[in-house]
């Protein structure tokens, strides 16, 4: 999620690690900071804030030295500070590390370190990977670092610096990218491209389980068993342009495609490794603390209201809550029946958005307790509510949201289940069915992700449509509106969503022979009404492109145009139906020539009224 720059070799470590950060600026961070090895010892300096900031401290108090680290950090562990950017080290700057991701057993070895006397000074998991260094240490820095893997859990991208070996970085990788590029008499470590294209194009691309021992001269890798890999020269010839989007034509694409880690992060947070339980240990609800709640009011705006509406669905059939959606810039005027009964959970990516704060404020000061989710730490809206829990999506740059929304819909029905367990109204086999088949999400969201060609050659077919209908009943009918807002913020094609049954009382008439339809066909309660709508559109000519089940025989017969996806639990369909939605704007607004990630008119977040 943040971004990672190593250094080691003959020229200044701390300009090549502030040049590296810089290029990585593109990606969002909330403060930076480096660490050199200087004088028999290693010295780190960082701050909250912009790189400016960091440059501007290191005017006062420079570090000079030929090896080093640097970091970007985006906030998951730990409000935006000084004490919690990145690196850190144990009390005594023994080891100093920088990482990306999240080590998910980060609290147990922080009790345990804590119980053997260290002292910890920030809210971050990474803090707990330099103590336990300390802790593990062997004298041999690459041992020591493999006993350290063996021993913490999670996905990361994570350099290492000792204070014992002045000339050598380790550096390794799980489910977060690093690289090494390849330099004469130096070498450089990054997360991304973009940081060392200025100073090479040769580079290994670091597999996961694979750590590398990095001096000026050279660039040993071993793999998880510790057998040296001789691996391949890659050569990157993108242009700086393409590498800050990892070789994607768009941000979006991109983001799209990172779907599948952020959702898997966002559920590391909330589901347990061993006994695959939902938790939220930022809530720590009990029965009691859902006993008051005679409603709940979820408020948001744009795609955050869309997943606000799925959110309905989950927490009124999970938890037999009764819940009231409200676009944040309507809640606030019409006088709502809000009072202490009330249980309101705001959802905002930026958690900047000012109409959803305006709607925070306003619900807690007509008494309701509040809840805010969030994919910003620190942010106004997170700082506002009363509790908060955080997805996972990493920085967002494309204005359309995509992996945004996807983390969101996971945090409500893991949010859902949550309350559904306890007040009893769930059971535990259909939570087990729920959670069996959410952790199969990422591998499902790949297999989708894998095979475009289909939307591609929709999106070329009707790309210039004037007007598309999106249809669906129950869930379906709320991603349909997500389905809708996507194609039309970035194609500018007028795109409508519907509820199937509600077609006949008006919108029919606007079907015409050749007007393409998308209709989603997940929910097997209504799929046979869904199929009698389809009939209605298709018997006026309509193009009908449905999205289903990988095993639902009918669909075939009934649409004219299929895009399958793999069968799932029907809480767990909204996830993988949207992501060929996401896809077919995207292609289309490829076709129509548009800026995809900068839409006209439009603006990632909306800070004013
Ligand atoms: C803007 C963005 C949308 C986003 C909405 C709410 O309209 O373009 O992508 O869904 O704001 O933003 P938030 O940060 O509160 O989720």
């Amino acid at each position: 999620m943040c971004g990672i720059v190593g250094y080691v070799g003959f020229q200044d470590a701390a300009e090549f690690l502030i040049e590296g950060l810089t290029k990585l600026e593109y990606r969002g961070y909330d403060s930076a900071g480096v660490a050199c090895y200087t004088d028999d010892r290693i010295e780190i300096r960082k701050k909250v804030g912009g790189i400016a900031n960091l440059t501007a401290y290191l005017q006062e108090r420079p570090v000079h030295g030929h090896i080093g680290i640097g970091h970007t950090r985006w906030a998951t562990h730990g409000r935006p500070s000084d004490v919690n950017a990145h690196p850190h080290g144990d009390e005594h700057n023994h080891y100093v590390v920088v990482h990306n991701g999240i080590i998910e057993n980060f609290m147990e070895l922080k009790r345990d370190l804590q119980a053997k006397g260290h002292v910890f000074v920030s809210e971050t998991d990474t803090e707990v990977i330099a103590h336990l260094c300390e802790e593990l240490d062997t004298g041999d820095f690459l041992e020591t670092v493999r006993k350290v893997l063996a021993t913490v859990e999670g996905s990361y991208a994570l350099a290492f610096m000792n204070r014992d070996f002045p000339d050598t970085l380790i550096c390794t990788k799980k489910d977060n990218p690093l690289i090494i590029g390849l330099g004469e008499g130096e070498n450089f470590i990054a997360s991304d491209i973009p940081a060392i294209i200025a100073r090479t194009r040769d580079t290994y691309i670091l597999n996961d389980g694979e750590i590398a021992v990095v001096t000026a001269a050279a660039v040993r890798v071993i793999d998880r068993e510790g057998r040296p890999v001789d691996k391949k020269v890659h050569h990157v010839d993108w242009s700086a342009a393409a590498a800050e989007k990892g070789g994607y034509e768009h941000f979006m694409l991109k983001e799209i495609y990172e779907q599948p880690k952020a959702i898997r992060d966002t559920m590391a947070m909330h589901i347990r490794r061993d006994t695959q339980e939902v938790y939220f240990d930022e809530l720590g609800w009990r029965p009691e603390d859902l006993q008051g709640i005679r409603k709940i009011l979820i408020t948001a705006c744009g795609t955050a209201y869309h997943a606000g509406l799925v959110a309905k669905y989950y927490i009124e059939q999970i938890a037999r809550i009764p819940v009231e959606v409200d676009i944040a810039s309507e809640y606030r005027y019409r006088e709502p029946l809000t009072d202490a009964a009330t249980f309101c959970i705001v959802i905002s990516q930026s958690g900047e958005t000012s109409d959803t704060l305006a709607a925070l404020k306003e619900a807690k000061r007509l008494g309701a307790r509040s809840l805010a989710i969030t994919n910003t730490v620190g942010s106004s809206i997170a700082r506002e509510a009363d509790a908060v829990v955080y997805t996972m999506a990493g920085p967002e740059i494309s204005v359309a949201s995509t992996k945004a929304y996807t983390t969101q819909v996971i945090a409500l029905l893991l949010l859902a289940v949550y309350m559904g367990r306890i007040n009893g109204k769930l059971s535990h086999a259909e939570e087990e069915a729920i959670v069996r088949d959410l952790l199969a999400v990422p591998e499902k969201c790949h297999q989708i992700l894998e095979d475009v060609d289909d939307l591609k050659t929709f999106a070329k077919n009707y790309g210039f449509a004037e007007d598309v209908f999106f249809i669906g009943r129950s869930i379906d009918y709320a991603v349909a509106m997500e389905g809708s807002l996507k194609l039309k913020e970035i194609s500018y094609i007028h795109a409508e969503a519907y509820a199937g049954g509600e077609l006949k009382h008006g919108t029919l008439a606007l079907v015409v022979s050749g007007t393409p339809i998308i209709a989603l066909v997940t929910q097997d309660a209504v799929k046979e009404k869904m199929y009698s709508n389809i009939q209605e559109v298709s018997a006026r000519e309509a193009i009908v492109i449905g999205i289903g089940f990988e095993d639902d025989p009918e669909l075939d017969h009934f649409v004219r145009h299929a895009i399958r996806i793999p069968r799932t639990h029907r809480f767990v369909a909204p996830i993988l139906a949207v992501l060929p939605l996401q896809l077919l704007a995207y292609y289309a607004a490829i076709t129509r020539g548009t800026d995809v990630d900068k839409p006209r008119n439009l603006a990632k977040s909306v800070t004013v009224e």
